[in-house]
C-alpha cells in the first residue's frame, strides 16, 4: 500500500520520479505527489487527491521549469490516516518547509507524538500519521545534538518510531541525497551507473537498471548518485545483511504490451505462469524423480515428522490455500487447516514444532499474512512461503521457501498469481508426500507430468474468451450473481465471486453447492445468473450426479444456469442455459482450467460497466496494513 519512489542522479527527476510512480499507482491511488531538490537548494513540492493523471495535470499546468533538479521523490497513496485530500497527500514538510517525508506504512504511535509537536508549538497541517514524522525531523536537525547533521536526525526520529513503514527523506540543505529506512514494508535500492532509486517495488527502476539491493527490517540507507550505504537505526554499518539481486524480468513485463489492462494481459500470461512455476522443481536421482523447492531451510526428517499443516493467506491467495487443503491432505494424510491470516493469531491456534505453516502471498508483504507467519514462529512451528516477489518479508521471514515464477503482476485483481499459487501448491503437496513416502517416486513423477502438460490446457480455456465475454455484456447490469461449487469447485466458486465484486462492485456469492437447500436457494429468482463449476464427469461419479442435481433445482426455480464444464460432459448440456466447455483434466488440477472464465467474465462485467479493472476503487495492490 502506497508507492514511493527516490531519484538522485544526473537526468531529470521529475520525468524519472512520475515515470515511477505510474508504474507503482496499482500500490494505491487516492493521491499523488512529488518533491524535486533543485541544484540551488529550493524544494519544489506538488501533490494531487486522485488519480497520478491530476497531478500530472496540475504539474504541466504549473509549469515543469519549477522542478528542475537531479534529485527528487514521489509517492502515490492508499489513505489510511485522513481522507483522499490534496492536504493529506504526500509528501508533507516540516515549518522550515526544507524537509519532506514520504510515507508508506502505519506510525502507530503517531498520536502522543503529535501532542508532543503541538506542545512544543508546532502547527500540524494533515490528518496523516506521517506528518508528525517531517517535524521531529525538522526539529532534530534544528537543535540539540543532531543539529545541522540531516542523517543523524532522521535516524534520531526513526529510533522513535512504532509500527510499519517506509519513510523517505530530502532536505533542501543537502541536495543529491536521500535518507530512506524501512520496519516490516518494502524497500529496494537500484543501483545504477552515477544514478542511484530506492523505491517500494523494483517495476520503479526496471526501465533504468536491473540491479537492486533489498533492505532488511529496520534499516536505513542513504543514497547519493554514485553509493548507498546501509545502517541499522543507530547508524552502525550493515554490510553484509543486505540481499543485492538481479531483476530476472524486464521492462516489458510491466508494462501493458498492446492490451487496454494489466488485468487482460496477467490473464493471457497464465499459461507461461504455470509453466515457469514448475521449472526446475522436479529432478530425477537414485532414488527416482524428486520434487525439489527454492530455498529449502528445513531438514528432510522435518518434513517427515510433520504432524499437521496450517495454510495461511489474504483473500484470492486464501482461495488458493483453500485448494491446497485438497491436494495435500488426498497426497499426504496429514490434517490440513486453512485460515485466513486475519484470524489466525488472535484465536490462539495449536502450534508446536510439528506444524508446518504454509504462508501464500503474492506481494510477500500482506500484513496479516507476515503477521500470521511471526505468531506461527513464535509458537515454534516450521513455515514455508509461498511467494511471488523475490526477497520479500514474507519469505525472508520463512524457513522455506516456493516461488511463484509469474513475473510482476500489476493489475490489482490477483490472476496468474493466483493460478501459479495453485500450482506451488501441488508442488509443496508433492514434496510433502515424496518426503514421508505417502507417494512413490513414479508417482510423483506421473503428477508432476500432467502437471507439466496443465499450461497448454490453461491455454485452450483461453480461446473460450469470446464466448464468455458475450455472456458478461448480456449481465453486465444485473444486480447479483451466484457462483456454485463442490470440492474443488467450492474455492473456484468463492474465487469467481471475489473477483466480480472487487472489479465489478456487484454483489456476488460463492456458495458450495451442498449447503444451497440450507439457506441460499432461497435467493434463486427468476433469472437469476448463477455460474456452476461442474466437476470431471471422470472423477467421483457421486460429486458429479450431486451438482447436477443442484443445477436441476435452481433451474426449476428460474436461475438462469451458466455452466463450467468438461468437454464432452453431455449429461450437462439440457441444464445449461449456457456452457463453457473446459478441457478434461485431473480432478485436483481442474481449477487451474475453471477458474480462467471466471476472471475474464469479472473482466469484462467490470468494463461494460466502465470501471478501471486495473484499478477498482478503494483497494490496493499490496496490503501492509492490518
Ligand atoms: C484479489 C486479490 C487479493 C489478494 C490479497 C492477498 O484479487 O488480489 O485478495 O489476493 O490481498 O495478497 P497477497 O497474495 O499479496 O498476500
Amino acid at each position: 500500500m502506497c508507492g514511493i519512489v527516490g531519484y538522485v542522479g544526473y537526468r531529470d527527476a521529475l520525468g524519472i520520479v512520475v515515470d515511477a510512480l505510474r508504474r507503482m499507482e496499482y500500490r494505491g491511488y487516492d493521491s499523488a505527489g512529488v518533491a524535486i531538490l533543485g541544484g540551488s537548494g529550493a524544494l519544489a513540492v506538488e501533490r494531487k487527491a486522485g488519480r497520478l493523471a491530476n497531478l500530472e495535470a496540475e504539474l504541466a499546468e504549473s509549469g515543469n521549469e519549477r522542478f528542475a533538479g537531479t534529485t527528487g521523490m514521489g509517492h502515490t497513496r492508499w489513505a489510511t490516516h485522513g481522507a483522499p485530500t490534496d492536504r493529506n497527500a504526500h509528501p508533507h514538510r516540516d515549518v522550515t518547509e526544507k524537509v519532506a517525508v514520504v510515507h508508506n506504512g502505519i506510525i502507530e504511535n503517531f498520536a502522543p507524538l503529535r501532542k508532543e509537536l503541538e506542545q512544543a508549538g508546532v502547527e500540524l497541517r494533515s490528518d496523516t500519521d506521517t506528518e508528525v514524522a517531517v517535524h521531529l525531523v525538522g526539529l532534530a536537525y534544528a537543535a540539540g545534538p543532531t543539529a545541522g547533521d540531516f542523517v543523524a536526525s532522521a535516524l534520531s526520529v526513526l529510533r522513535r518510531l512504532e509500527g510499519a513503514f517506509t519513510l523517505v527523506f530530502t532536505h533542501a540543505d543537502h541536495p543529491g541525497m536521500i535518507i530512506a529506512a524501512r520496519r516490516s514494508t518494502p524497500l529496494v535500492v537500484g543501483v545504477g551507473v552515477d544514478e542511484m532509486f530506492i523505491a517500494s517495488d523494483v517495476t520503479a527502476f526496471i526501465e533504468h537498471t536491473r540491479e537492486a539491493v533489498e533492505l532488511g527490517q529496520d534499516q536505513a540507507v542513504v543514497i547519493t548518485a554514485n553509493s548507498y550505504a546501509v545502517t541499522d537505526f543507530d547508524g552502525n554499518a550493515v554490510d553484509g545483511k543486505t540481499r543485492p539481486f538481479t531483476i530476472d524480468w524486464d521492462l516489458a513485463a510491466a508494462e501493458k504490451g498492446g492490451h487496454d489492462y494489466f488485468m487482460l494481459k496477467e490473464i493471457e500470461e497464465q499459461p507461461a505462469g504455470v509453466a515457469d512455476t514448475l521449472i526446475g522443481h522436479f529432478t530425477v536421482d537414485e532414488r527416482g524423480g524428486r520434487i525439489v523447492l527454492d530455498e529449502q531451510r528445513l531438514a528432510e526428517q522435518e518434513l517427515r515428522e510433520f504432524d499437521k499443516v496450517f495454510v495461511v493467506a489474504c483473500g484470492s491467495s486464501y482461495h488458493a490455500g483453500l485448494l491446497a487443503k485438497y491436494a495435500i491432505e488426498h497426497w499426504t494424510r496429514l490434517p490440513v487447516e486453512v485460515e485466513l491470516a486475519s484470524e489466525f493469531r488472535y484465536r490462539d491456534p495449536v502450534l508446536d514444532r510439528s506444524t508446518l505453516v504454509v504462508a501464500i502471498s503474492q506481494s510477500g508483504e500482506t500484513a496479516d499474512t507476515l503477521e500470521a507467519v511471526r505468531h506461527a514462529k513464535d509458537q515454534k512451528a516450521r513455515v514455508l512461503a509461498i511467494c511471488n516477489t523475490n526477497g520479500a518479508q514474507i519469505p525472508r521471514e520463512s524457513d522455506a521457501v516456493l516461488y511463484t515464477r509469474t513475473g510482476p503482476e500489476i493489475g490489482v485483481a490477483s490472476t496468474k498469481a493466483f493460478l501459479a499459487q495453485v500450482t506451488a501448491n501441488f508442488l509443496v503437496g508433492l514434496a510433502l508426500a515424496q518426503a514421508r513416502g505417502t507417494k512413490y517416486p513414479d508417482e510423483v513423477a506421473r503428477e508432476f507430468a500432467e502437471l507439466e502438460a496443465m499450461p497448454k490446457l490453461v491455454a485452450r480455456v483461453l480461446e473460450t474468451g469470446p464466448q464468455v465475454r458475450a455472456i458478461a455484456r448480456e449481465l453486465a447490469h444485473v444486480p447479483t450473481v451466484l457462483f456454485l461449487g463442490r470440492h474443488v469447485g467450492y474455492p473456484v466458486a468463492l474465487e469467481g465471486a471475489l473477483k466480480l465484486k472487487e472489479l465489478a462492485y456487484m454483489h456476488a456469492e460463492g456458495f458450495a453447492a451442498g449447503e444451497l437447500k440450507h439457506g441460499p436457494i432461497a435467493l434463486i429468482e427468476d433469472g437469476l445468473p448463477v455460474i456452476v463449476v461442474m466437476p470431471s464427469p471422470k472423477g467421483r461419479a457421486v460429486l458429479h450426479s450431486k451438482l447436477l442435481s443442484n443445477i436441476r433445482e435452481i433451474q426449476a426455480r428460474g436461475a438462469r444456469t451458466i455452466v463450467i464444464a468438461e468437454e464432452g460432459d453431455d449429461t450437462v448440456r439440457p441444464f445449461a442455459d449456457d456452457l463453457i466447455e473446459i478441457p478434461s483434466a485431473p480432478t485436483l488440477f481442474q481449477p487451474l482450467l475453471s477458474t480462467v472464465p471466471l476472471q475474464i467474465f469479472a473482466a469484462e462485467v467490470a468494463q461494460a460497466r466502465g470501471y478501471d479493472v486495473d484499478k477498482p476503487r478503494n483497494l490496493a495492490k499490496s496490503v501492509t496494513v492490518e
